[in-house]
């Protein structure tokens, strides 16, 4: 399976998808590169170190949306890219772009989705008094931070915890459950019916 991962800032969750897949190389997994809509993204420092190839398509380059996302989805297509991983991508893709790669663009959230939506997850959810949060991986569909789940793992925030702590908490879950849900995807073993993600054969 032909995996590209698109980021647009600091990238340590495509930092731990490439080390788990370099680690495991029994499974079918070949990461094929980074795309950035960011010239300045950290993503890409980390795809030099660790040797992935990195793309940069600048979105000023562009008239439309619908022309840069094009420009994408033909380096995708040329690469034969069987699935697109969102790694703190901060562009909302559009029908065309799902149309093109159906049920198959994952997203990661940093809290329990249906809870918490929107690029202020850990704090909402520090601020609001929740006593747990955690970390989603979902199927990216329309609607922001909406879409199929795929698996969810908790996160507690204990009394002494800080916004800082808990955001170290919750990025090292992430860091675990993106490139589970990766190697679920690429050993075929989600099924989509009704909305709803079945994990296992
Ligand atoms: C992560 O918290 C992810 O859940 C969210 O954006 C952040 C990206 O972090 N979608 P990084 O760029 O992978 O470090």
């Amino acid at each position: 399976m032909n995996v590209a991962v698109l980021a647009s800032g600091n990238g340590s969750n495509f930092e731990a998808i490439v080390k788990y897949f370099k680690k495991n190389r029994t499974n079918n997994v070949n990461l094929k590169f980074l795309i950035v809509d960011k010239k300045t993204a950290f993503a890409r420092v980390r795809a030099k170190r660790l040797k992935v190839k990195d793309i940069f398509v600048d979105p000023k380059n562009f008239k439309t949306k619908l022309a840069f996302e094009k420009a994408i989805v033909k380096k995708l297509k040329l690469e034969k890219i069987d699935l697109v991983v969102l790694a703190g991508y901060m562009r909302i893709l559009s029908p065309y772009f799902l149309k093109e790669f159906k049920n198959k663009v994952l997203n990661i959230h940093p809290a329990l989705l249906p809870a918490f939506k929107g690029d202020r997850a850990i704090r909402d959810a520090f601020k609001s008094g929740a006593k747990v949060t955690g970390v989603t991986v979902h199927f990216v569909d329309e609607k922001v931070d909406h879409g199929p789940i795929i698996l969810q793992l908790s996160v507690q925030i204990k009394n002494n915890d800080t916004l800082i702590t808990l955001e170290k908490k919750i990025h090292k879950v992430e860091h675990k459950l993106y490139p589970e849900a990766i190697k679920l995807f690429c050993d075929a073993k989600l099924s989509l019916k009704g909305g709803v993600v079945k994990v296992g054969k």
